[in-house]
C-alpha cells in the first residue's frame, strides 16, 4: 500500500484501530467519565475506550518508541529502541456523539524527537455512515472501508488552488476585526459555511470538496486558540500541504513551522487552498 515495511505495520494498525473505534461508536456507553483529561475536557467513555484500543494496538510494534495522546498527561514509553513517536487525539469531536455526528481519529508519526520537521506520516480516519482512512506520506491517500472489512483504494486527494467552502471555529464575539472581515469577505466572494465542530470531518470535508478554508483563530477565551498542536494542527498541516494547499497561525508561512514545546500546546490554525491561506496572511 504505502513504501517501508515499518511504516505498513503502522498503517495495519490503524486500520484494526478504525475498525474497533468504529465498533464501539456504533454500540458503546456515550455517556461521560467521571475525569477531565490534561486539556481539563470532561472525558467521555468512548474517549477513554478509544485511547485504550490505540494504546494496545501500538504497544504491539516494536518500531514505536512513546506515544502521546489527547487523553494522556504525558508521553507513555512503549519501546526505548523504537524510531517513531505517535501522536494521536482517538476520538476527535467526541462532544457530538450524542447527535450522531461524525467524528475521527488522528494520527501525526514522527520519526526520531516530537518535532515537525521529523513528522513523516500523518493518518485519519473517519467514522460517518462509512468508514474511512486517509494515510498521507508523499501523496495524500483515501481509503475506504468495504463488506469484507478490508480498507480500499479510492483516489488520491489534491486540493485546488481556490475553493468555496468556510469552515470557521471558535467563539464569534472573540474574533479579532481583521479575523472577523476576512471570514465576512470570503461569505461576500460566495463562500459558503460549512462547520460541524469536529476538526476531522470539517478538514475532510474541505480537502474533499476540492478546497476552502479551515479556521480556529485565537479569542480572549482561548488566547493560543484550541486545537492541539501535537496530535491535531500538525498531522492535517502536513497532510493539507502535502495535498497542495497551505497552512499558517495567521502570520507565520506554515504552521510546521511551530516548535512542540509542551505536549498539549495549542496554536490558532488555518488549514486552505492557498488562495485563501494567501488571503489569511495578507490580512
Ligand atoms: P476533541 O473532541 O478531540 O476535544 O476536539 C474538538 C475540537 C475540534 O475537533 C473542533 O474543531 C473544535 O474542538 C470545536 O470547537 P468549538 O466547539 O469551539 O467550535
Ligand atoms: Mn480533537
Ligand atoms: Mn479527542
Amino acid at each position: 500500500m504505502q513504501k517501508g515495511y515499518k511504516m505498513q505495520e503502522i498503517i495495519k494498525a490503524v486500520q484494526d484501530i478504525a475498525i474497533k473505534i468504529s465498533e464501539v461508536l456504533k454500540y458503546g456507553d456515550l455517556g461521560y467519565a467521571t475525569s477531565s483529561n490534561a486539556t481539563g475536557d470532561t472525558q467521555l467513555k468512548l474517549d477513554i475506550l478509544s485511547d485504550e484500543i490505540i494504546e494496545n494496538r501500538l504497544k504491539e510494534l516494536k518500531c514505536v518508541s512513546s506515544i502521546i495522546s489527547e487523553e494522556k498527561e504525558s508521553p507513555l514509553l512503549i519501546d526505548k529502541d523504537g524510531e517513531y513517536i505517535i501522536a494521536y487525539d482517538p476520538l476527535d469531536g467526541s462532544s457530538l456523539v450524542d447527535v450522531n455526528f461524525a467524528v475521527g481519529s488522528i494520527f501525526g508519526i514522527y520519526k526520531g524527537a516530537l518535532d515537525a520537521k521529523n513528522l513523516v506520516a500523518a493518518i485519519y480516519t473517519v467514522y460517518g455512515p462509512r468508514v474511512e482512512l486517509v494515510v498521507c506520506q508523499d501523496d495524500v491517500r483515501l481509503f475506504r472501508l468495504d463488506r469484507a472489512g478490508e480498507f480500499k483504494f479510492i483516489k488520491t486527494l489534491e486540493l485546488k488552488e481556490k475553493g468555496k467552502l468556510n469552515a470557521t471555529g471558535g467563539t464569534q464575539k472573540g474574533w479579532s476585526d481583521s479575523h472577523r472581515s476576512m471570514i465576512k469577505s470570503l461569505f461576500d466572494d460566495g463562500y459558503r459555511l460549512r462547520y460541524s465542530g469536529a476538526m476531522v470531518s470539517d478538514l475532510h470535508q474541505v480537502l474533499l470538496k476540492g478546497g476552502g478554508l479551515f479556521s480556529y483563530p485565537a479569542t480572549p477565551d482561548a488566547p493560543n486558540g484550541k486545537l492541539r498542536l501535537a496530535f491535531e494542527v500538525l498531522p492535517f498541516a502536513y497532510i493539507y500541504e502535502k495535498a497542495g494547499g497551505a497552512t499558517t497561525n495567521g502570520v507565520n508561512s506554515s504552521l510546521l513551522d511551530i516548535k512542540i514545546e509542551q505536549t498539549h500546546q495549542t496554536t490558532p490554525c488555518y488549514f486552505g487552498s492557498k488562495f485563501e491561506i494567501d488571503r489569511v496572511r495578507n490580512g
